[in-house]
């Protein structure tokens, strides 16, 4: 019997492959990064063939290490940074243009056009998210409207659309020799294009950004006993391994992390830091900047939703110390140079690179450091830069909060930059709550492997992984009330010096 699910996570700097055993108990790994393609101020791009190339070398070493062979593996999952967005020639298998990634605010002008003509009411009722540059449908309509014949190419069927899920998946199960072309339904609910309560891709939702419907995946539950599909026998693992799971990262955390009943959170600290509550099968619609989206669909169940806050730039702002302002020399120092100072020394940093996401949703916002007086120097750089994460993720929990009127008197977490035990720590002292960290920190991956285990009958229900959660580390408050409440004052004059930046 197959004694091991494997999981690719393919997140926005790099690609990685888990293998888990029943006990959700790692039993290897690899990761390798790909470029950030930077083209223009506020551009991001992937290209697309490198993260397929990264995805099987991934898989073939992480299998190679477990020293196992293909029949041993009893399913494959697949979860992905979300939103990101490619356009791929059926036939060849040939890309149009590189990815357009999440982070990239080129269609600031289609978002704020959107909002301007009045379509942003019925983009939030149906699709449960704003009009923002963030989310999949304005990236496919600015290549549909920039990329010389797509668009005729996608009229015709072949051109085909998909996030990097169902690139992957596409790939995988053949590709040009008939993969499938399949996405998942949390995927899909971040495109603007999904009607959150039918589940399917919404004609006046195409309409508003002129998108030809044949283009679109077929829309699959996140952990579907009727199987994705195999991968193929001239594939990366020479043979057919199930594929049953997909969902967005976010989704697939919240899975690995266990919060499967209505009012069980997380927050994950990548790239961004994304937020979700779990609300059950009822769809909460936010009046606080928050998004509704699908949390997970196991098989023909009913889907599960949530309320997300979304952070673009958190982990992002740590690689740009590094590799722009260059004052650490790697992720570790921001936790060495930020511990060096007993406070921020006044200074207040929003990395507000992409706009502002939730709960502002403003993309005219650009980054400022404030505050700044001659005794400061790079120690109080990297400590605003931690708080910077925190304050942010403070900004989403008083949102969710007052959506879901649920108090949050524990926040578990997950992600690379748990890793930094100081950040972690001024992230309890900023809520004034316990913040706590499990055994197994790459939930995104244990969340697909688990995903598709389950489709298989890897794992036979729930329960099962509720067993596997264990507590590893866990951090309590150490600041005072007026600490805490002084220094959000602080942060949120901060945040309103990065509005009405960038002319719309
Ligand atoms: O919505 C974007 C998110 O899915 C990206 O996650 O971990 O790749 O930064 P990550």
């Amino acid at each position: 019997m197959a004694d091991v699910v494997a999981a690719i996570d393919q997140g926005t700097t790099s690609t990685r492959c888990m293998l888990f055993d029943r006990s959700g108990t790692e039993v290897s790994r690899h990761q390798l990064e790909h470029e950030q393609i930077l083209p223009e101020r506020g551009w991001v791009e992937h290209n697309p063939v490198e993260i397929w190339e990264r995805s099987v070398s991934v898989l073939q070493t992480a299998v190679n290490r477990a020293r196992i062979a293909p029949s041993d593996i009893a399913a494959l999952g697949i979860t992905n940074q979300r939103e990101t967005t490619l356009v791929w020639n059926r036939r060849t298998g040939r890309p149009y243009y590189n990815a357009i990634v999440w982070q990239d605010t080129r269609t600031d002008r289609i978002a704020a056009r959107l909002e301007r003509e009045g379509h942003g009411e019925v983009i939030r009722q149906k699709a449960g998210i704003p009009p923002a540059t963030y989310f999949a449908a304005g990236k496919l309509q600015w290549i549909l409207e920039n990329v010389d014949g797509v668009r005729a190419a996608a009229e015709s069927g072949e051109a085909i659309f998909g996030t990097t899920d169902c690139w992957l998946l596409w790939n995988l199960t053949g590709g040009p020799r008939g993969g499938v072309h399949i996405t998942d339904v949390t995927n899909a609910s971040r495109t603007m294009l999904m009607n959150l309560t039918t589940l399917d891709w919404d004609d006046e939702l195409l309409g508003f950004f002129d998108i030809p419907r044949q283009m679109l995946p077929e829309i699959r539950p996140s952990s579907d006993p009727n199987l994705y599909g195999t991968t193929s026998d001239d594939g990366p693992l020479g043979g057919a391994v199930p594929i049953a799971g997909a969902l967005g990262d976010q989704h697939a955390a919240m899975v690995g992390q266990v919060c499967l009943e209505a009012g069980e959170a997380k927050n994950t600290y990548g790239t961004g830091n994304f937020l979700l509550m779990n609300t059950g099968e009822e769809l909460v619609r936010s009046r606080n900047g928050l998004l509704s989206t699908v949390c997970y669909q196991f098989g023909d169940a009913k889907p599960v939703y949530a309320l997300e806050g979304s952070i673009a730039v958190t982990g992002s702002a740590i690689q740009w110390l590094r590799d722009q302002l260059r004052i650490i020399a790697d992720a570790a120092d921001s936790e060495r140079l930020a511990a060096g100072v007993k406070d921020n020394g006044g200074v207040y940093f929003v990395p507000a690179f992409s706009g502002l996401f939730a709960p502002y949703w403003r993309s005219d916002a650009r980054g400022v450091i404030a505050g700044l007086s001659r005794f400061n120097h790079r120690g109080h750089i990297a400590r605003a830069t931690l708080e910077a994460i925190c304050y942010q993720s403070k900004d989403v929990v008083e949102a969710m909060e007052a959506d879901s009127g649920v108090h949050l008197d524990v926040l578990k977490v997950d992600g690379g930059v748990t890793a930094n035990s100081l950040c972690m720590q001024i992230q309890s002292d900023v809520l004034g709550v316990d913040v706590v960290r499990p055994e197994v920190s790459e939930t995104t991956a244990l969340g697909a492997a688990y995903a598709a285990g389950l489709a298989t009958g890897f794992w036979s229900d729930v329960s099962e992984l509720r067993e596997n959660w264990h507590e590893d580390t866990r951090w309590s408050p150490t600041w005072t009330d007026e600490q805490r409440r002084t220094g959000h004052t602080r942060w949120k004059k901060a945040v309103e010096r990065t509005l009405d930046w960038v002319d719309l």
